[in-house]
């Protein structure tokens, strides 16, 4: 268990990710294999970690964005299958067939530059996902006529096993439907045109908000994300939710410095905030490098189970609060989580910068540690800042 030396630092609740994943499996079914999405770092809630909580819970896959994350995984000894969503180097195809990674076709070049570049003499079997572009418009295969010839291509090819198909939706959060139905249609009737020749084992098309909203049209695999951290896909998504879903991030620190200041007076960079009164302010050791950034300025933080407002500039490394009275150096105060009846969500977080959920546990940064929490107990604390060099 690495340690850290500084008082801020994110919690994740891997028995809230446990729930999640076996209430997403009891949505889906049994028979469908979850695939669980650990791309950044898990969301930035801790890529091995929920790996292995997920794959405890019953997910059989996951999937990550590039191949360095899932070298990340192999390097922390998960050996599941690991499916790489986006683009990734024909010259790197050695290195996925030898760490047994799994990578997305999405054009006809990549399959006949790997068919050109290696044989099977030359390369150990890698699976390969073939990535459809139904409507999202940024990587996969966009017809049948291009379908039809990379299906050829790895038939001829034994070292390139095509193991699944898959398309991702562009508007699936949205409960207007008529986009998402579009893109159905368009994977249905390309789905049509490969399986006429083809057996595929795996079928998928469902993120977080397609798996909650359209569980019996999922095909027989799930690739969920947002879901499995305990966060609604979208706002307008919350009063549909078929089940609850638990949060897992919270981040918190400790008041490192008190002080009352008279009436009058000013507080951070540009001397952007004023006192009314005198008021009691505390310092906390966290800010824009670590992902708090400055447009936070004037959100709530919890100190003794209160709201209280970030007040003046966030800098680089740290932030004042107007606290509602005097509390004593070494307070806890909680950014996002709960303090008592009260709870800021990474919900609140993303309304507060007009952005959404997904960014908001993404953009806390390794030098925040992360303690992680297993049947109410931690059981790993990984300071980022001390892991040792990647050779
Ligand atoms: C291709 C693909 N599949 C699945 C996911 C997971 O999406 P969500 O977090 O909404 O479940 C993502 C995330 O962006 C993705 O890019």
């Amino acid at each position: 268990m690495s340690s850290f030396h500084r008082d801020t630092w994110v919690e994740v609740d891997l028995d809230c990710i446990y729930e999640n994943v076996r209430a997403l499996q009891r949505h889906v079914t049994e028979g469908v294999v979850v695939i669980t999405v650990v791309k950044a770092n898990a969301y930035g809630h801790g890529d091995a970690q929920v790996a292995k909580v997920a794959l405890e819970a019953g997910a059989k896959y996951l999937a990550v964005s590039f191949l360095d994350e899932a070298m990340s995984l192999r390097k922390q000894g998960i050996t599941a299958p690991i499916l790489v969503l986006g683009a990734s180097r024909v010259s790197d195809l050695p290195l996925a067939a030898k760490e047994k990674i799994t990578l997305t076709v999405f054009q006809k070049e990549w399959v006949e530059e790997a068919v050109s570049a290696y044989d099977d003499a030359q390369l150990e079997t890698v699976n390969l996902h073939l990535k459809l572009d139904t409507g999202m418009g940024r990587i996969g295969v966009r017809t049948k006529e291009e379908v039809a010839h990379i299906m050829k291509l790895t038939e001829k090819a034994p070292h390139l096993q095509m193991e699944g198909v898959y398309t991702h939706f562009a508007t699936a959060d949205e409960l207007q439907s008529q986009y998402v139905e579009q893109q159905f249609k368009r994977f249905d009737v390309m789905l049509d045109e490969i399986t006429k020749h083809y057996n595929i084992p795996l079928v998928h098309c469902g993120n977080s908000a397609t798996t909650l909203r359209f569980p019996t049209r999922i095909f027989n695999a799930v690739r969920v994300g947002i879901a499995m951290y305990g966060l609604t896909p979208s706002p307008e998504m919350e009063p549909t939710l078929p089940f609850p879903l638990k949060e897992a991030f919270s981040l918190h620190t400790k008041l490192v410095h008190v002080k009352k200041l008279s009436i009058g007076e000013s507080v951070s960079y540009g001397a952007t905030y004023t006192t009314k009164e005198e008021e009691w302010v505390g310092t906390v050791p966290v800010g824009y490098a670590d992902g708090w950034i400055r447009k936070l300025q004037g959100m709530d933080v919890l100190v003794d189970g209160k709201p209280a407002p970030i007040i003046g500039r966030i800098c680089m490394d740290q932030f004042m609060v107007k606290l509602p009275y005097e509390l004593p150096i070494g307070t806890k105060v909680t950014l996002i989580g709960k303090q008592g009846d009260k709870q800021i969500s990474s919900n609140d977080v993303a309304a507060k910068l007009e952005t959404i959920n997904y960014e908001v546990p993404c953009m806390i940064s390794y030098r925040v540690p992360r303690m992680f929490w297993r049947n109410k107990n931690i059981i790993e604390v990984r300071n980022y800042l001390q892991d040792k060099p990647v050779e």
